[in-house]
């Protein structure tokens, strides 16, 4: 007879379900796992048959088959190990048959037969709980599981435990829901930045509305400290804003401790990271840096040192909020909408327009330099900000300026009045920069001043037609921070002053 455990596989963000089906049948003694199994999933009968050994169980020599269902599905990973050995033992009647039928189980074993954390625990629990399944996880990851809502689950530290409450002389409690503190960084004060006061401004407006933004500056003008303030003055997740978040760093294994995401995203990735590292995919498919950003901030510091091409592959995701990787068998999907914050140099030397310290090839190596972005990805930046070099009179200013603290309750407001208005028009979004189509026509009402401004600027600069809605989506932002429901002449003179046409004009 066959015995059956359920697990899942994952296809990005989307769980499927995986049916582990043992049989034990006479024969040459031989363990075989079928069903498009990777190299890990593969190499977890070694470590099945080493878990089984330090419970005192040996595997009978017979032939062991163990197929992971649907066939045509490739598996990864390798929180397989739990389920297959689950099979392994009720196929030997270590424990009954049946009583398995209703979880779903992920777990990877040490030889020791203690339980590992794996990847994906958070999303397999949201798929068990849809399904009115109970969940079998690795204890570690039982303080993420439990935000999957009402759902029974167990979380043992190793499998001995599990065969012992399994057959009733031991319980094992249900585990408490977590949060998780390792995001808690140390985040710089906006009232440590010195001068810079456009910049700060620009950071606010790109807080509150979810906006992207371009620094641009010499060395050592305060661009990388800016942006590592942001943070400070992004407000908190929503619960349903952290359980998307959670979901894709429980994925990608960021989540080693368990527990929930409470902080919004902030990620910087080096600038010389690779297009998969960026977007997603690879041998193995895992989140990209622009899906563990959704909800929260991309920081590419350095702009024109990314690669062309990775840069070009944020076009699609910035435009969708999604990150759609195409592999030969399959097409892979997961959610990226983050606000990209951007910074770099004017030219190589970084001193353009400084007639004491710009080079020799000044104005030409500027060109140069600023071509390396595309005229496609500059377009999709809603904001861009020159950071010029600091005074000596500015870093010598004792008065500290606003604190992130003060700047985060304005931000926090703003945000409110957007999604107050979002709600009441029955739009599913919170921010302006996400606002499309009708919705954002019905929240951009303006005065006429404001119409004569926008309509003279448009007129001049030849913006592209995305160019005039993020345009308008800013000067929204500017209301809101303002605390009016109608769009001024003032707050279009605001973002237009933003929004650079071309970078060397
Ligand atoms: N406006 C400022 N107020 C206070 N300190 C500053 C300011 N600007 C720069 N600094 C100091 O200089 C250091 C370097 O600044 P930062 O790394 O932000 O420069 P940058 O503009 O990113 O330069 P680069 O273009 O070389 O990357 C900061 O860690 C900080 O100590
Ligand atoms: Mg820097």
């Amino acid at each position: 007879m066959v015995a059956r455990v359920n697990t899942v596989s994952f296809q990005g963000i989307d769980v499927k379900p995986v049916d582990v089906q043992v049989q034990i049948s006479n024969g040459l003694p031989a363990f075989t796992i079928v069903g498009l199994p990777d190299k890990a999933v593969a190499e977890s009968r070694e470590r099945v048959r080493s878990a089984l050994h330090a419970l005192g169980l040996s595997l009978p020599p017979k032939r062991l088959t163990v197929n992971l269902a649907p066939a045509d599905l490739s598996k990864e990973g390798s929180h397989f190990d739990l389920p297959i050995a689950l099979g392994l033992l009720a196929a030997m009647d270590v424990i009954p048959k049946d009583d398995l039928a209703d979880y779903v189980v992920l777990g990877e074993l040490s030889l020791d037969a203690s339980i590992r954390a794996v990847a994906g625990v958070l999303p397999a629990a949201m798929h068990a709980s849809a399904n009115d399944n109970r969940l079998i996880c690795p204890q570690v990851c039982g303080g993420e599981a439990a935000w999957a809502g009402d759902i029974e689950i167990l979380a043992p530290h190793n499998l001995l435990q599990l065969i012992n409450h399994i057959k009733g002389t031991q319980v094992l409690s249900q585990p408490e829901a977590r949060l998780n503190d390792m995001d808690a960084r140390k985040i710089p004060d906006l009232s440590e930045v010195k001068g810079q006061e456009t910049a700060k401004r620009a950071l606010e407006i790109t807080a509150a509305g979810g906006h992207n933004l371009l620094m641009i500056g010499p060395p050592g003008s305060g661009k990388s400290m800016l942006a590592s303030c942001l943070p400070g003055i992004l407000p908190p997740l929503s619960p349903r804003e952290a359980l998307e978040v959670s979901m894709i760093h429980s994925l990608a294994g960021t989540l080693p401790e368990g527990g929930i995401l409470r902080h919004r995203p902030y990620r910087d990735p080096h600038h010389s990271a690779s297009q998969p590292a960026l977007i997603g995919g690879g041998q193995k498919v895992k989140p990209g840096e622009i899906s563990l950003a959704h909800n929260g901030v991309l920081f590419l510091d350095e702009l024109p040192e990314f690669n062309r091409s990775t840069l070009e592959a944020l076009r699609q995701p910035l435009e969708s909020g999604n990150a759609l990787v195409a592999r030969a068998n399959s097409h892979v999907n997961f959610p990226a909408r983050f606000q990209l914050i951007a910074a770099m140099n004017p030219c190589r030397c970084g001193h353009l327009g400084d007639s004491d310290l710009e080079c020799n090839k000044a104005p030409r190596c500027a060109g140069d330099y600023q071509s390396k972005i595309s005229g496609p990805v500059m377009d999709r930046i809603d904001m861009q900000v020159d950071v010029p070099a600091v005074s000596v009179a500015d870093l010598q200013n004792a008065d500290r300026g606003e604190t992130s603290a003060a700047v985060a309750m304005r931000v926090q407001a703003a945000r409110d009045r957007q999604a107050r208005r979002f709600s009441a028009l029955g739009a599913d979004i919170t921010q302006n920069a996400h606002a499309q189509g009708h919705v954002l026509e019905q929240v951009t009402e303006m005065t006429d001043e404001s119409r004569i401004l926008l309509n003279k600027a448009m007129e001049n600069a030849k913006t592209s037609a995305r160019g005039y809605y993020r345009l308008l989506k800013v000067a929204r932002t500017i209301a809101d921070l303002a605390g009016s429901d109608l769009i001024e002449r003032s707050h279009i003179a605001e973002a237009l002053s933003y929004r650079r046409i071309a970078l060397n004009d």
